[in-house]
């Protein structure tokens, strides 16, 4: 019998398993995060993208990064070269401006910003429409943002695109 034969004819003879012992293997594959998983993500692990919304580079994201020990976090650093797309979605993060200045525009507030300070989006029965600008394109504008997602679940946060971002509709 060819040896993928054989590894076939496993996986079919191999039992289902139950939730009870899938609960076991996660919890496992858990613990294996934190003694295993990386805990520096190093800037060169990961590169920015071009999206709808902004240039993203995302240190922690779930849905792309199984291994690291934090599943529950989205950490991602926008570098704001004009302006951002408008969207809409819940508050309940912070954004920590890392270099340059810049504002963003709130449910029409216009906030000020620069590197040092912490932007904070508010949590609002609606959620919050915002888009942010650098204040002077073609100097670096970073910020970083920190989303705790199970905050995000129990607040049933729906994210909804407004306006792409000039360059994506471009590139
Ligand atoms: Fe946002």
């Amino acid at each position: 019998m060819a040896e993928s034969e054989r590894t076939r004819t496993r996986e079919r003879d191999a039992p289902a398993l139950d939730s009870y012992e899938k609960q076991l293997r996660a919890r496992a594959e858990f613990q294996d995060r934190q003694m295993m998983g990386p805990v520096v993500i190093r800037s060169t692990d990961r590169e920015f993208q071009l999206t709808r919304q902004a240039h993203l580079k995302y240190y922690l994201d779930p849905t792309s990064f199984k291994d690291t020990p934090l599943q529950d976090w989205l950490v991602f650093v926008n570098d704001v070269k004009k302006h951002s797309g408008k969207h809409r979605h819940q508050g309940g993060l912070v954004i920590y401006v890392i270099e340059g200045r810049g504002y963003s525009i709130v449910d029409d507030e216009r906030v000020e910003w620069e590197a040092g300070d912490l932007l904070l989006l508010p949590i609002k029965p609606n959620g919050v429409v915002h888009q942010h600008f650098n204040h002077a394109p073609g100097e670096p504008c970073v910020w970083i943002a920190f989303c705790h997602m199970p905050i995000m679940d129990y607040v049933a946060m729906e994210m909804t695109q407004i306006e792409v971002m000039p360059e994506f509709k471009d590139g």
